[in-house]
């Protein structure tokens, strides 16, 4: 039976990952987490080079899917070890144990490999990252490249999607100040909001289709290897975001906008991804954003 091994399954993107896999009858999937393991996960810390080759050689999977990062740009540029040791040192462990067993593995990457300055970008653009998140990223998609002919990497933009707080996403992150601006709360202040990058908000939903198609593709012996991009097509800027969950919210909320990055970590202005390659092998689903975000409020209800 053909066998997925889902590293990071308790994050933001694995969660949803699993949430696909679990509806194919005929796969057998295993699944890892580091600090919210549970009895249906392995505990694996994937800084443990060992424990990860032990991991591969007793699963012996088809196909593994790295979701496990550190994907906080403000932490990797407070901590450059830890982005290296999670972002490229583990990715290079993992491609390699898989490599032994001829496992395809997909690595999950980041539009913030590009400077922003230059969309849209294609999976074959030169990449010039801005911060240290985007070179241990980028860094991460060369060492799988060294270590396997059998890797995929899959580049996101920002990601959304069901949670479990509201801190998980730079989405949903947006809810509390929204609702501290409302006119009817008490000691209601103005929430400023980011009006100068654009994203495209991406359903963590939506990519995990992605990633069972692949997978799929791997499973029929038509494995795409190389780089692919996967993006939403509703380009938005925070404070565009907020006004939207702000409406799902039935908030009435007070938001300024701030027209110069205001971030002590450098971004990218618009890092829009060309999702073409994957667009033409008819891989790929995009839920517009206000269902998805109803979606995600459905489960997950402001309380505040
Ligand atoms: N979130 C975004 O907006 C976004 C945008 C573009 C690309 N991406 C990329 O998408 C991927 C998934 O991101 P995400 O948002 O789902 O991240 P996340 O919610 O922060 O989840 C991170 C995952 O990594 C695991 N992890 C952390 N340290 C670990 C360790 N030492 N050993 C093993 N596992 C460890 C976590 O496990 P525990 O929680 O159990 O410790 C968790 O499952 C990443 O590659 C990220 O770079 C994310």
């Amino acid at each position: 039976m053909f066998k997925v091994a889902v590293i990071g399954s308790s994050g933001l993107l694995g969660r949803a990952i699993v949430g696909e896999l679990a509806q194919q009858r005929d796969w057998q999937f295993v699944q890892t987490a580091f600090s919210r393991s549970s009895p249906q996960s392995v505990r694996l810390d994937i800084r443990d080079a060992q424990a990860v080759t032990q991991f591969v050689d007793r699963e012996c999977p088809d196909a593994i899917v790295i979701a496990a990062a550190e994907r906080r740009p403000d932490v990797c540029e407070h901590d450059p070890a830890l982005a290296r040791a999670l972002n490229v040192d583990a990715v290079r462990a993992i491609a390699s144990a898989a490599q032994r067993h001829g496992a395809w593995v997909l690595s999950i990457s980041t539009d913030y490999v590009f400077d922003g300055k230059q969309p849209p970008y294609r999976h074959d653009s030169a990449p010039s990252p801005l911060n240290a998140y985007g070179w241990s990223k980028l860094d991460g998609e060369r060492a799988l490249a060294e270590s396997t002919d059998l890797g995929c990497v899959l580049r996101l933009p920002l990601l959304f999607g069901p949670i479990t707080d509201w801190r998980e996403s730079a989405v949903t992150s947006l809810v509390p100040a929204i609702a501290a601006s409302a006119r009817t709360a008490p000691e209601a202040k103005a929430a400023v909001m980011d009006a100068w990058a654009i994203r495209y908000p991406t359903y963590t939903p939506d990519v995990s289709v992605v990633v069972r198609q692949l997978l799929e593709r791997h499973a029929r012996g038509e494995s795409v290897c190389g780089t692919v991009q996967w993006s939403g097509d509703e380009p938005m800027t925070k404070h565009e975001i907020a006004r939207r969950l702000a409406s799902a919210l039935q908030i009435d909320a007070q938001l300024t906008p701030q027209h110069t990055p205001a971030d002590a970590t450098p971004r990218p202005h618009d890092c829009h991804l060309d999702s073409a390659r994957l667009e033409a092998l008819g891989i790929g689903r995009r839920t517009p954003f206000d269902t998805a975000i109803q979606e995600v409020l459905a489960q997950f209800p402001w309380r505040g």
